[in-house]
């Protein structure tokens, strides 16, 4: 059955873009901005007026790293489905999700991106893939050729480290970055040596030490450093652009930055995620089994790392930040390694709070600019990974995937009022000022004043364009 979409009149709000902020009315129709102007035309009757005055205007968030529903073996997955997950990433002011496709072994691109994109139609949210490549024989190129062509997947995942079931060694690596290249795709690349990691784990173990505190003693920072510089030097032999997801170490920030400078690379972009901002290494030393909670790779570090992100964010060495969000209950899931830290499920929550957290530990603590702010989580994602100017920027013919931010709500994160669907939270108890007020989704308002309205309908799958390039 076709509905027929209320026209919205938006009035009197504060638009953010990359570059500024203006005060302005918004018309939008059929699920698109239709006009943005200073003054208030005639509207059509049964047109739906909004009064933002006091609210910033965003264009919906887009977090590019996601984990749904993922399998990590011995029957454990992620605990947010694609429902659950993309109902926190909207409460949150997420309006776009890029998960990932990951295949069995033995199974084509192809097959595993149908699979996948069907487990994911039951997003609320608008939704895309990144297409990892686990193993390597001669038929990937044309899969990845496919998969472009059929599901517009234009970004293909690579991991340096979990080499004993998804990771690749060099060799595969570069032969699938030189296809990459060919085809214009970007490569992502997870950067931590996985030897190394294994050989340390391995020792750790053999030595009793099974504690989750030895989570990020055996993966120290220069694990992450040499993958970083590995990987960019790969990107430079096959020319092929390479963006490094959760950069967590000023080790890895000064790689790139060497590299830059050498100016002859392809582009080379960088993801950090707010944990990596906003906690460190001590929350490892919490009594008992609670350091599980924090078990994510890369693990958090000193504190003198988040200081070196910061500014690499302020430098621009730093282009997105996107939440690795890949949540695990501790009860039954991260539990399964009481007894030995390389068997708890890697990964934690973030997609609901990422805006809010940048918001109030990023803008109110002078890290960010409200328009870096928007470029960071927003409008370089969507350049980057193609669904710009579809996506990431308020302006007319865009999707009218919005942010009514109300800059004065103040609350405390806590795993008993989260939408996340995890019995925990990295960010138990931080204070935030600053949240959603309204989110809408191609013209709908889907949440407001705290609350989701009445369904309605699911997000849609998005073929993406080739990235564009940002300022790096
Ligand atoms: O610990 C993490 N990051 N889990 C998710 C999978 C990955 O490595 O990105
Ligand atoms: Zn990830």
């Amino acid at each position: 059955m076709k509905t027929t979409m209320t026209p919205l009149l938006i009035k009197n709000g504060q638009i953010v873009t990359p570059s500024t902020i203006y005060k302005a009315h918004l018309l939008i129709e059929a699920g698109q901005i239709k006009t943005i102007s200073t003054d208030i035309e005639p509207v059509k009757p049964g047109t739906k007026v909004i009064d933002a005055t006091g609210f910033y205007i965003l264009p919906g968030g887009i977090d590019a790293h996601v984990h749904m529903e993922l399998p990590v073996g011995n029957g454990i997955i992620s605990s947010d489905d694609f429902e659950t997950g993309s109902r926190a990433a909207l409460a949150g002011g997420t309006t776009t999700i890029i998960d990932f496709v990951t295949p069995q072994p033995g199974q084509s691109l192809i097959d595993a991106t149908t699979e996948r994109k069907k487990n994911a139609e039951k997003s609320l949210c608008d939704y895309s893939l990144h297409l990892s490549v686990t193993h390597w024989h001669d038929q990937i190129p044309q899969q990845l050729k496919l998969c472009a062509e059929k599901f517009g997947i234009s970004s293909v995942k690579l991991y340096m480290a979990y080499k004993q079931t998804i990771g690749l060694d060099d060799s595969a690596i570069l032969k699938v970055m030189a296809a990459a290249a060919r085809l214009h795709l970007l490569v992502m690349m997870h950067c931590e040596n996985g030897d190394a990691v294994t050989f340390l784990q391995d020792q750790f173990i053999r030595e009793g030490k099974r504690s989750p505190m030895y989570h990020p003693l055996s993966r120290p920072p220069l694990v992450e450093a040499e993958a970083v510089k590995r990987a960019m030097m790969m990107a430079h032999i096959t020319q092929c652009p390479l963006y490094i997801v959760h950069v967590s170490t000023q080790d890895a920030i000064e790689e790139i930055q060497r590299a830059r400078a050498l100016g002859h690379f392809p582009p080379i972009l960088a993801e950090t995620c707010p944990h990596y901002l906003l906690l460190d290494d001590s929350c490892y030393q919490r009594p008992g089994f609670q350091a599980a909670a924090f078990v994510m790779s890369p693990p958090l570090r000193p504190r003198h790392h988040k200081n070196s992100l910061w500014n690499a964010i302020g430098n621009n060495l730093i282009q997105t930040i996107a939440t690795d969000h890949c949540p695990f209950h501790m009860k039954n899931q991260k539990e399964t390694g009481r007894d030995d830290f390389t068997r708890i499920p890697n990964g934690v929550a973030g997609i609901e709070h990422r805006l809010e957290l940048l918001y109030s530990y990023g803008v109110l603590e002078n890290h960010l600019t409200l328009p870096n702010w928007v470029n960071i989580t927003t409008t370089n994602p969507a350049k980057i990974f193609g669904l710009y100017p579809r996506k990431g920027i308020i302006q007319p013919g865009s999707d009218a995937d919005l942010v009514l931010w109300n800059p004065e709500i103040q609350e405390f994160i806590s795993a008993n009022t989260h939408y996340q669907r995890c019995d925990t939270t990295i960010y138990e108890g931080f204070k935030i000022k600053g949240k959603p007020h309204t989110v809408i989704l191609g013209g709908r308002i889907v949440f407001q004043n705290g609350a989701f309205l009445p369904h309605t309908g699911n997000g849609h799958f998005l073929s993406r364009e080739h990235y564009q390039t940002v300022s790096t």
